[in-house]
């Protein structure tokens, strides 16, 4: 088995690493902190990765996303997953004065995600086999005050991982996008983080892990946000927009 994490600084890609590790595989972390990909490095090596590479990129301002792709692949001897991990939530209220701002929350979070997630699906597809899972968010299922350019870009994320994964329907290959809720990692420091819809990065992990071996192109993590979702979705707007979430 070998992966590719794109945003291996991630805590949830991070924790997903620690599960392909158990397992023996060879992991390729990528991201732009050599420090901490080092420090993940060893604390993979330690839990049983046969070897672990790493390689400083700014993901969110590819080159040649379908160049760069293959030679992280070289790097160690092909891909059979890739995990692509890295976001940022941006501040919503800065964004909407300033749009340089809101440009990066997409930039970021969808334009350059999009062009990682292709080259992938070219890569996959012509070797007949492998998975890309993409970590996308609730919250791009449906647009609300708080978070909506973010959301956009993952709800942009979805359709396009989704129509990856109908793409691949019958090929071979696997495309997966995992819509967490509420986590605690640093992207949600100084947040109230208390209360029973708050997961772990352990818990998202398990999930992303065993999605990108089964399962349908869609999961939620923990899966109850599905349930939720759907009925958040499906609220009428007189009651949604009285609603302070
Ligand atoms: N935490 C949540 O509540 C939550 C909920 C739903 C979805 N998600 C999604 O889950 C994914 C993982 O986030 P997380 O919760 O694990 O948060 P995290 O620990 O803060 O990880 C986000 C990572 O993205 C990296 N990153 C951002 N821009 C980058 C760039 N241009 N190039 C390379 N790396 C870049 C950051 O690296 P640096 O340290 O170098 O900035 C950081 O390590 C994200 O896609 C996020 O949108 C999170």
């Amino acid at each position: 088995m070998r992966l590719i994490v794109l945003g291996a600084t991630s805590t949830i890609a991070a924790e997903t690493a620690r599960l392909y590790a158990a397992d023996g595989a060879t992991i390729l972390l990528v991201g732009r902190d050599q420090d901490r990909l080092q420090q993940t490095a060893a604390d993979l090596k330690i839990r049983g990765a046969e070897r672990v590479e790493t390689a400083i990129c700014d993901l969110a301002a590819p080159e040649d996303a379908q160049q760069q792709l293959a030679d992280f692949a070289a790097r160690i001897g092909g891909m059979d997953h890739v995990l692509l991990a890295y976001g940022i939530l941006g501040d919503q209220g800065a964004a909407e004065n300033n749009l340089i701002a809101a440009e990066e929350i997409l930039r970021v979070n969808f334009n350059s995600a999009a062009a990682w997630s292709l080259a992938a699906a070219n890569m996959l597809e012509r070797q007949g086999r492998g998975s890309l899972v993409v970590i996308g968010s609730v919250a791009g299922d449906r647009g609300r005050r708080a978070n909506f350019i973010y959301g956009a870009a993952k709800a942009g994320l979805a359709a396009l991982v989704e129509g990856i994964a109908h793409r691949f329907a019958d090929k071979g290959p696997r495309a997966v996008l995992i819509k967490p809720g509420p986590t605690v990692t640093p992207m949600t420091e100084g947040m109230n983080r208390s209360g029973a819809l708050w997961a772990t990065p352990q818990q998202v992990a398990k999930i992303v892990y065993s999605r990108a071996f089964k399962g349908g192109p869609v999961a939620y993590a923990p899966g109850f946000w599905r349930v939720i979702m759907l009925v958040i979705r499906n609220l009428p707007s007189f009651v949604f927009n009285r609603m302070e979430i």
